[in-house]
Parts: structure tokens; sequence; C-alpha cells
């Protein structure tokens, strides 16, 4: 026997973790769990089992929690939330800190919980989930810290529901809990009902830490539970899971006021060129599909390879596959666990069954018996196959091939959802210059996986929206203090009794793709003056004026690829010939409002000013991540944006919209004011001669209700923002479920155009999306 055969031949002893300490926790609590609220346990009510998958043990009993007990929980919450918020940014600090340092000191006891609960390899509990979460809390410890001088007039939203998953149960826990807690919020928290066991025992040390009672509330329950928390009196949801529930959470909050934040699924492209070191990439799709077992909404699970070097890899691939370890969780020397639930084991074995295309690869590894499924490749799949547009959450791996990179990215992009995605090359050039192309909230530039509390983490499209880590993700659990007022309708002047027709008439068009366009409705109505006098008829925009606006706007490409020296120019260009014609526009302003205007056009001239400035001040970040190379956070324009304009400043309003959109490369289809939209028709002149290229911006009059519903249906339109008087906020952001776009809307309250809150940051949040790209270096 040579040395060789001995290496190939060596199987591995077990390495078993202990679950004594695990299970001595649970025994103190009689393995029978109520929830946590107001600082408490409360008795277990009804319940039901939380069982070890790998095993089919049954764990503990846990409740089943009822609307009552959400509106107990949400209660508390809402009684501790002044209180929590009205402490020193440095007293929540050091209440993270301590929640930090707990969870160290009780790091194994949570790895094992953890893996017991939901079947994942203690290795990774204990050295990828469990650091992460205390990481978590020390880095929003800090953020508590700083965030009255960094956010200076922001405040905490409130009570925030907050719904899990089971993928990553503490984990996901510390991604929601941390920064909620940091910026002043409380807390009810549904676990998933896999997996509560962790939150629990998280529950218990709070109070060691010295968090006040009610700032934390845990009910656990299944989805019923879920579905009552969102309907609480809450102020926030924060909601990680399936892209199916998601988008019921955001019909179910629709019109109430509540914020969102959705971390959906994905099906994450993993795309290796030729150049690449194929075997840092085969090891790193290891990491990609097979951690967790695939149960990992930015898995890469959807393998993009180069034509030339496809046989290769996947014959490295395959024999990659065969060498991965199944077995007991709590084995400290296995790869991949168990399956969470037979359930989910039950949805994988039926959607790989029913494939019938391409090449089908299981791994030749042993599979034990019970709730484990192998790792499977399968291969040759036609971009449009189910196995390719569907998440399948488990250790399935999708593959094609490329040739060119345009073609890789086309591929990418070839998928409603857009979490992650990673890009293999030896070549820097070639990883720069797709990462952004790519349509996703994170790009990993050889590697896969890479979290860290200061680097945003979210997605786009059907992956959902919002961020999770970094000051980005803090923003999502802060608003600007203070109570808005309510926003008054305003109504068109009305038709006088005698109308006074003067002058020649002025029916201005629709403006679409740089052109003047007749209404496809062949209707207008008269725009009457504060005195009585017609001044014009302003054209009916449908749905289909909407279509070609939105197409027009959709191949406004050039305008995102543009630098931002070019937009700012063409930003100052538009202010300088909106002076020019100052006059006039005040005029026409004067006759429709009945007020002077010249201080609103000035004001305007100003705004496009300040974005022409922004547009190359709106800085990204090199996040410190802990890792050798960076995380860069780049702000990326959100694509095609339609906003319903302000009635209380017409021009003003208008151009506050317009100018933080179109700065930062996003093309718009704009809605006037409905009560004076000839303020709009003056602007179209204006961007007509001031290079802004056809199609960046357009403008729809129109019924504000049905311009809504149309842009907020829309499949092509990536954020609808509305500041009409019009009553229309929660119909645009039901009709948003249907492609889960972003919305941004005034719900009923003013804002004051030409003061602090008519510019700025907000709205340069709003019209980009965060994206994180992870580029790690050096040599060995
Ligand atoms: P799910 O979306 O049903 O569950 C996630 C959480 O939402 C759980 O806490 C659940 O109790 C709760 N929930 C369920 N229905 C609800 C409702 N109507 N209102 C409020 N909360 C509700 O996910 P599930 O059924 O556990 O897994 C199904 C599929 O979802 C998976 O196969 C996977 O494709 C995807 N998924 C994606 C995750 C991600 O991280 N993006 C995480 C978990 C699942």
């Amino acid at each position: 026997m040579t040395v060789r055969d001995i290496f190939d031949t060596m199987s591995y002893g077990p390495a078993p973790e202990s679950a004594a300490e695990a299970q001595a926790w649970l025994d103190r609590h009689d393995r029978r769990f109520g929830h946590f609220i107001g600082g408490a346990f409360s008795k277990p009510g009804e319940t039901f089992a939380t069982k070890n998958p790998a095993t089919g043990a049954a764990l503990a009993e846990v409740t089943q929690g009822s609307r009552d007990d959400i509106a107990r929980a949400v209660a508390a919450a809402r009684k501790a939330q002044p209180k929590w918020a009205a402490l020193p940014g440095h007293r929540r600090a050091r209440v993270l800190y301590a929640l930090a340092r707990l969870v160290q000191k009780h790091a194994r006891l949570f790895a094992v919980l953890e893996t017991l609960d939901n079947g994942k390899p203690i290795r990774e509990s204990r050295d990828i989930d469990i650091p992460l979460v205390a990481r978590h809390f020390y880095y929003h410890a800090g953020l508590a810290q700083l965030m009255e001088s960094e956010r200076p007039g922001m405040g905490p939203l409130g009570v925030c529901g907050q719904i899990i998953p089971w993928n990553f149960p503490l984990l996901m826990l510390a991604w929601k809990v941390a920064p909620a807690l940091a910026a002043g919020n409380t807390v009810v928290l549904k676990p998933a009902e896999y997996t509560p066991l962790t939150a629990l025992l998280f529950a218990e040390i709070s109070h060691e830490a010295g968090l006040p009672p009610g700032v934390l509330n845990i009910v656990t329950g299944d989805g019923a539970t879920g579905a009552a928390l969102v309907d609480a009196e809450v102020d926030k949801i924060a909601f990680t899971g399936s892209t199916e529930v998601g988008r019921r959470i955001r019909e179910a909050t629709a019109g109430r006021g509540v914020a969102l934040t959705l971390e959906l699924g994905g099906k994450s492209p993993y795309i290796v060129f030729d150049d690449a070191d194929l075997d840092s990439a085969v090891e790193g799709l290891v990491d990609a599909i097979w951690f967790n077992g695939g149960q990992v909404c930015c898995a890469g699970s959807r393998l993009l390879v180069q034509e030339g070097v496809a046989g290769r890899f996947h014959e490295k691939l395959r024999a990659r596959m065969d060498k991965l370890r199944l077995g007991d969780p709590l084995d400290k020397c296995i790869d991949m666990g168990a399956v969470v639930d037979p359930v989910q084991l039950r949805t994988i074995t039926e959607m790989v069954a029913a494939n019938t295309e391409g090449e089908t690869y299981r791994a030749a590894c042993a599979v034990p018996e019970g709730c484990f499924y192998p790792p499977t490749l399968i291969s040759g799949l036609s971009p449009s196959a189910r196995l390719m547009q569907e998440e399948i959450f488990g250790p399935v791996l999708v593959s094609t091939t490329f040739r060119t990179p345009a073609e890789a990215v086309e591929l990418a992009n070839n998928s409603r959802y857009g979490l992650a995605a990673s890009v293999w090359t030896e070549n820097v050039n070639l990883a720069l210059d797709i990462a952004p192309k790519l349509a996703a909230g994170v790009v990993w530039v050889n590697g896969t996986n890479m979290f860290d509390a200061a680097a945003g983490f979210g997605g786009l499209r059907e992956s959902g929206f919002g961020r999770e880590g970094g000051w980005e993700g803090l923003m999502a659990y802060l608003r600007p203090a203070g109570k808005a007022r309510a926003l008054k309708p305003t109504m068109p002047n009305p038709a006088p009794a005698e109308p006074k027709i003067e002058g020649i008439d002025r029916t201005p068009k629709f403006y679409i793709g740089g052109k003047q366009a007749r209404p496809d409705s062949g209707y207008s109505t008269p725009v009457w003056g504060a005195k009585g006098q017609l001044l014009g008829d302003v054209g009916q925009g449908n749905r289909k004026d909407i279509r070609n606006a939105v197409e027009a706007a959709r191949a406004a490409k050039g305008w995102a690829r543009a630098t931002a020296h070019n937009r700012a120019q063409v930003l100052y260009y538009v202010a300088e010939n909106l002076s020019a014609r100052a006059g006039d526009i005040a005029a026409r302003l004067k006759a429709m409002t009945g007020a002077p205007a010249e201080a609103e056009v000035e004001a305007a001239a100003a705004r496009l000013f300040s974005y022409g400035a922004w547009a190359d001040k709106y800085e990204g970040a090199a996040k410190p991540v802990p890792l050798r190379g960076v995380a860069l956070a780049m702000p990326a324009p959100v694509g095609v944006i339609g906003a319903l304009c302000p009635d209380e400043a017409p021009l003003l309003g208008l151009v506050s919209v317009m100018a933080p959109a179109i700065a930062m490369g996003n093309a718009c289809v704009l809605v006037p004011s409905a009560a004076h939209p000839l303020a709009a028709a003056d602007l179209y002149q204006v961007l007509d001669t001031s290079d802004v290229p056809g199609g960046v911006v357009n403008i729809v009059p129109g019924d504000p209700v049905e311009l809504a519903r149309t842009l907020a249906g829309h499949m092509d339109v990536d954020a609808v923002w509305s500041f009409s008087s019009a009553d229309v906020s929660g119909l645009i952001e039901r009709e948003s479920a249907s492609n889960l776009k972003r919305t941004w809307v005034n719900h009923g309250r003013a804002r004051d155009w030409s003061g602090a809150a008519g510019e700025g940051r907000e709205y340069l949040a709003q019209a980009t999306e965060v994206k994180t790209i992870w580029v790690p270096y050096g040599e060995g």
C-alpha cells in the first residue's frame, strides 16, 4: 500500500460536538415555551413541536401566537418605545454592546441550539452565523453611539414588526433587531415556526444585557401569527422570506403608512470566465450552493460558465461534489447537514423530479436516511427552463454556458430576481466592468456569500427592497423627526359662470421621448386661471400614453451611463434656461394660482443647481469589512421612476422630484399637478433646449388616480413616487406588489417644498440603489 493509497482510503473519524448544554437549557424550560412579552416569558398556550430535522426528534413545544398575543406584544413595545427612544444614543449603545458580549459569552450554546433546531452543520453555526451575530451587535452599538451626530434630524419609526425565516434564524434576528434598537425603535419579532429556539434564548439573555422590558418582544408561531403581526398597529414591517409572502405583506400594508422592507428570494448567478482560477471557483461554488444546503436566499444557484472551460470546470466540480460529506450536523467534519423540514425536502425533490431538461448529476457521496438531499448539478438547461428561473432553496445547482461577457450579463440578468451575483475572473478590468452591469444588490468578485454588518445587503426587482447593514440599513429604521402636517387637497380653479377667453389657445401636448405627443384619448380639459380666464387646454393621459412614456424612458439607457459630470452640466444648463424664461413662467404660474410666483421660479432654478451639484457629489463608500479587500457601496440608479408631482408648488414641486431622479441617472415619467398642469408645459420647452436626452424626462398629465394605478402596476417601472394631494398612496402601494417595485408616497402628509424637506439626501437615497461590490485582494 502506498502513501497515496492510504490518503485515498482514509476516512474521517466522527468529531461530535456535545449537545449536553443545549439539552440542559431546554430541560430548564421544561421543553415548553410561551412568548417573551414585556420582559418575561408568558405561560405556554396552544403549542406545536419544534424538531431536530436531522433525527426527527422533538426538541421542545412552542406556543402558537394568537392575535391577542400579538396585540399584547405590540402594546408592550408601544409602551416601552418613548423611553427607549429618549435615552441618549450612548445608553442604547451600551446595551447593544452588552448584547454582543453576551452572544459571544454564550456562543457555543447558541451555535449548538441553532444546529439542533435547523440542521445546519455546527461548523457553519459556530464559525459563521454566531460570530456574525456578535459582529452585528457590536457594529450597531457604534451606530447608536454616532447616530445623533451623523444623522441629525432623524428619529425612530416607533414599533417594528419583524418576521424572519428559518435558514439563518439568529443571524436574521440580529440583522433586524440590532438596527431597530440602535435607532430607538422597539420590536415585536416572530421567528420562523421551524426554528424558534435561538430567538427565545436571545430573549432570555437580552434581559441580562439590561434591555428594558418591552423593548424586544418575541412571539412564536406560524404564518398566521406572522399575518397577525402584519395587521397589527405597527409602524414598520421588516420581512425576510419567500417572494410570495412578501408580495402578500406589501398588499396588506398598503395605504397604512407602515414602513416596509422586504428581503426575498433569489436565483443568483455565479459567473465563471475562462481565465478564472478554476479550482478556486469550484471551491467557491461549494460555499455558494452547498453552504447551509443551498437554503440561502443569495445562494449562487445558477452557474454560468464560459464555453471554452465548461467541460473542464464541470469535471472538476463533479469530482469535488463526490467528496462532500453529509451527515450528523453536530459532527464537526461534515459539509452538509439536514434540510430544515420534510416539507422543504419534498419541495426540492418534486422540483427536481419535474425537470425533464439537461443532464442531472447526483454527487456520489453517502446520503444518510431522513431529511437529507444529495448535492446535485443539473447542466445544459435552457435559460427559460423552470429550474433556471425558480428558486429551489436546496443543494441543487443549475448550469448553462455563455460565450462572451455581454452574453454572460444578459443571461445573468434574465431573472425576475436581483439579489446577488458572483463574478470569477483573474482580469480585474473584466470583473469591474461586469459587476455594475449585473442586476443585483450585492456582487462578489472572486468570492461568494461574504457578509458583514458594515456592508449593505438587499436586493432589487422581486428580491425585494431595502438594505440591511451599514448606515443604509439604519436609515430603514429612521424617519425625519417631528410631525408632518396633513396635506390639504388642491383643487383646480372652477370654470367661471362667464368664461373669459383671451389671447391664443395654448394646448400643450405631452412630452414623450423628447418629442411633443398628442394624447391617445383625444380628450382635453380646459385649465381655468385664478381670475376665471381660460389658460389653455390640457390633454388627459391614459394607460397607452403611460406605456409609451415608459417605453421611451426605458430606451434612454445612455443617461445612466453618462458621467456624473455630464449629468451635472445638463442640470446646470436646465437651470440657466429656466432662469432665462423666468418672467414668462412666473406670469403663467401666477395666472394659475393667483399668487406671485417669481420666488417659486427662482427656487426651482436653485434646486436644479443643487442637484447639478449633487450629481457628482453623492458619493459611495469603501466599507471597512473584516477582509483583505473592500466592499464598495456604489449608488446606482433605480431605473425608470414614475412620479406624481405635488399640487401645492406646481413648478418647484415638479422640479424637486425630477431633478434628483435624473441627477442620479434615472429616467422618469412625471405626472404634473392635476390642479395646475400647465406648469409642466413651460418646463418641457426648457428641457428641449437644454441637452436633456430624449426619454430621460417624460411628462404625461391626467387624472392622478388613473395614472397612479397604471404606473404602479407597470412591470417595467422600477419605482413610483407620489406627492400628489389626491388620495393615491394606498393604491400605489397595493398595485406595486405586481413586480415589487419601490414606492415613496406621502400618505396625505404635506412637505415644505421651499424648505429643507424639499431637497437633499432623502431624495437621493430614493433615487438610488446601494449596490455592494465585494473585491477581495492580495496574493496567496
Ligand atoms: P415563508 O416566506 O412562508 O416564511 C418566512 C416567514 O414568514 C416565517 O416566519 C413564516 O412564518 C412567515 N409567514 C408565512 N406566511 C406569512 C404571512 N401570510 N404573513 C406574515 N408572515 C408569514 O417561507 P417558507 O414557507 O418557510 O419557505 C418557502 C420558500 O420560501 C422556500 O422554499 C424558499 O424558496 C423561500 N424562502 C426564502 C427565504 C429567503 O431568505 N429569501 C427564507 C425562507 C424561505
